[in-house]
């Protein structure tokens, strides 16, 4: 038997492997969806114009943030110093109930004004405190000013009602009012990738590309205004604005089997293709959707308690994913200890082996997939490389699914060669929220304010 269970993970592998040719191909087409995005043409990248430049590094003063994206929402105070020097942070999170996630739009942003309210209330501060309040709001977003924008669609398992199409400044603003904090100004609305690359821009002007992968994925760059055709009041102004890519929804991509079936049982199908593949939302769906395969075809003996333990979709969650990947003990013990935890007893060594090189292979291919997006950002702003850039990243699987940062790394150097190296990608940890005051304060200097 052991042969035909070895040989299983090698056809897998090649599968899902992204050779060097695919992983050029990826870029090639990758700029072709950015040059249509940025002409309003057909593509599968929104490429989103945020109306805001990189930071000094100068912007001063108090500033309130909020981070919505996640199952949790947070807010934050902080005071920026100048010198891309920020102090006094102040964070406070609190869990979205699902009921709040998939309801009515406007409980959603009652939900976020009365959680303000209790974090100024805690903080002894008067809720009628007038202050400049920056907002990352990380699902895609068509902005007409940096401090408004509509939702074009809800990503990650967000439902709430009567929101798609909607300003979702002037519905947080509502929500403000009827809560009585009347002193809050909504200055500036922001993607997380975005508050990600102004968290580092603030102090490190090589900085021009922000990624997240984690729940979901996206990234944003800065682009020359002359190259955003769809924005025509642009036209031929000098300078720079970030650009939201939203590069979830890329489509161009190599899809398995697996991949088909996941994206059929999903509530959007045929959208966020590379999301699908790479996000932590998503990883352990394609890794128990490969197993449960290899269940079915016996190839996996302890097939049938699998096939129970995991018949519902989306039970095999990404971070099992990731336990089972950092386990180095001898006889994979603590993926033993996990999976009989979730009731799939008397595994032997050898299976466990399989499952866990499954499980590398299906996050091996979200890392060079992620890799490839990353170079066709960069060879974007400056095909040659021929200049130092910083990727400013956050999000749950790039910093804790073990060896995912290294695979990327590999793979950009498989890409560009020694060119790789004038890429820096920096982790900046809960970057959105504090990028989003940033780009508060950045708006307020454009209106004028003199502490900003
Ligand atoms: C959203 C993006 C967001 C990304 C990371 C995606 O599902 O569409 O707007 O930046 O998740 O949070």
């Amino acid at each position: 038997m052991m042969p035909k269970k070895i040989m299983a993970p090698a056809a897998l592998l090649k599968e899902f492997a992204l050779t060097k040719r695919e992983m050029r191909r990826i870029i090639k087409d990758f700029h072709g969806e950015m040059e249509r995005g940025l002409c309003e043409k057909p593509s599968s990248l929104k490429m989103l114009p945020t109306y805001v430049d990189r930071p000094t590094g100068n912007e001063r003063g108090a500033y309130i943030a909020l981070d919505l994206g996640g199952t949790n929402f947070r807010v934050l105070t902080l005071e920026l110093k100048g010198k891309g020097r920020i102090a006094g942070l102040k964070v406070m999170k609190f869990a979205i109930p699902k009921k709040i996630m998939t309801g009515e739009g406007k409980e959603l942003f009652l939900f976020l004004a009365r959680s303000i309210k209790k974090f100024l209330l805690a903080d002894r501060a008067r809720l009628d405190k007038a202050i400049d309040l920056g907002f990352t709001f990380s699902f895609p977003i068509k902005q007409r000013s940096v401090a408004s924008g509509d939702l074009v669609v809800w990503t990650k398992g967000f439902e709430a009602k009567g929101v798609v199409g909607m300003d979702v400044v002037g519905l947080l603003k509502e929500a403000l009012m009827r809560e009585g904090l009347s002193g809050i100004r909504v200055s500036a609305l922001a993607n997380d990738t975005v508050g990600t690359l102004m968290a580092r821009a603030y102090s490190d002007p090589s900085c021009d590309v922000g990624v997240i992968i984690g729940t979901g994925t996206n990234a944003c760059y800065t682009e020359s205004l002359e190259k955003i055709k769809k924005l025509q009041d642009l036209a031929g102004r000098s300078g720079h604005m970030i650009i939201n890519i939203e590069w979830g929804n890329f489509n161009k991509l190599k899809a398995t089997r697996y991949d088909r079936l996941l994206d059929e049982a999903t509530d959007n199908p045929g959208c966020q293709i590379l999301e699908k593949m790479v996000s932590g939302m998503y990883l352990g769906e394609v890794a128990r959707l490969v197993l449960a395969d290899l269940a079915k075809r016996s190839i996996l003996p302890c097939g049938s308690k699998f096939l129970a333990a995991f018949r519902k979709p989306m039970s095999l969650k990404s971070e099992y994913v990731s336990m089972i990947e950092s386990d180095r003990s001898s006889g994979l013990s603590k993926m033993d200890a996990l999976l009989n935890s979730l009731g799939v007893s008397g595994s032997s060594a050898e299976e466990r082996m399989l499952i866990k090189s499954a499980c590398g292979i299906v996050s091996t291919r979200a890392a060079g997939i992620s890799a490839s997006a990353m170079a066709a950002v960069v060879t974007k702003i400056d095909p040659a490389v021929s200049k130092k850039h910083t990727i400013a990243i956050d999000g749950s699987v790039y910093e804790k699914h073990p060896g995912f940062s290294a695979k990327i790394k590999n793979a950009l150097k498989e890409i560009l060669g020694r060119k790789a190296s004038r890429i820096r990608i920096v982790l900046s940890k809960d970057g959105s929220g504090k990028g989003a005051a940033i780009i508060a304060a950045v708006a307020a200097q454009k209106r004028g304010r003199p502490d900003a």
